[in-house]
């Protein structure tokens, strides 16, 4: 596996690959690896030649108040997961080397028709921050497929959009959730998580699959589905519950009973981890 940190030695790389007709993956992460980013990058091995996986903690997406400095940076266990993974490169520019002028940075921003809810209303300026990022690792990398897991479901119809609005050349393929054996959804950030906050946290899922299969026996009142589903949340113990909806899957709006495509999109507290899952009906 080779390792890159500057962008010039990157493009080198990949021009080579391409001169070869070989097609090129992308996987973009913070690190901090699990199962979950290692699933992406068996996803992007059985479609491209080359795999390349991005390591960028992205300053520009944390807000003034969340974890860009704490979160966990394990560059070591990062590259031996990838090397045992079989990816080909990976790449690890520094913060001067993906914001060279600092703030004085175009930003390319994705209408609020699709940020402004969810997490676009909990975190404001988060996906100006994911979006830019994404689109110049795009323009670094010049994959042929980028790989996103859903389990940042509104992440990934954020950059869908941006690739079909500003028409970048690169397919998107989703992954599905990879989740531990009691169904808590993988996350860099479970590792905050006490003892005791750990057995609560698979409740989230179940709650959610509680939801799928009410509105599968017929139930289509979503609104008292999800007030329901809050309390049980608060009552098992979450900390609080920063949002559970159903949703239309395509434009994320709130579902109505002619809704075809639904998703059930929840985001809950254990003390001061943010815990996000969704379902896909
Ligand atoms: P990060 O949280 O490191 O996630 C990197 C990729 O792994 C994302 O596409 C995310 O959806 C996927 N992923 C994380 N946990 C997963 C799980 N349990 N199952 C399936 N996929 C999972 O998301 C980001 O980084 C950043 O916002 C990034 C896109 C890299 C831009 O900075």
């Amino acid at each position: 596996m080779q390792t890159f940190k500057a962008v010039s030695e990157l493009r080198a790389q990949v021009s080579v690959w391409k001169r070869e007709g070989l097609t090129v993956g992308l996987v973009p992460t913070m690190g901090n690896l699990h199962a979950g980013h290692l699933s992406l990058v068996s996803l992007a091995k059985t479609k491209c030649d080359r795999v390349v996986v991005s390591i960028f903690v992205n300053p520009m997406q944390f807000g003034p108040n969340e974890d860009y400095e704490q979160y966990p940076r394990t560059l070591a266990s990062d590259c031996s997961q990838l090397e045992a993974a079989s990816a080909d490169g990976v790449f690890l520019p520094a913060v001067s080397e993906m914001y060279p002028h600092g703030l004085n940075q175009t930003v390319v921003s994705v209408p609020v028709s699709i940020t402004g809810m969810l997490e676009g209303a909990k975190r404001p300026g988060h996906f100006d921050g994911v979006s830019t990022v994404v689109c110049k690792l795009f323009n670094m990398v010049q994959p042929d497929l980028t790989v996103f897991g859903q389990k940042d479901f509104q992440q990934l119809a954020v950059i869908q959009k941006m690739v079909r609005d500003l028409a970048l050349p690169t397919g998107i393929i989703a992954a599905p959730i990879a989740r531990d054996v009691d169904g808590l959804a993988l996350s860099s950030r479970n590792q905050y998580l006490s003892a005791s906050e750990r057995l609560i946290a698979p409740k989230l899922q179940a709650t959610l699959l509680d939801i799928k299969v009410a509105i599968q026996s017929g139930n289509r009142q979503f609104s008292s589905l999800c007030t329901v589903a809050k309390n049980t949340l608060l009552a098992v113990g979450f900390s609080q519950v920063d949002y559970i909806e159903v949703c239309d899957a395509d434009s994320l709006l709130p579902a109505n009973k002619q809704t075809d495509s639904l998703v059930i999109l929840a985001v809950a507290r254990l003390g001061k981890t943010r815990l996000l899952d969704n379902i896909l009906l």
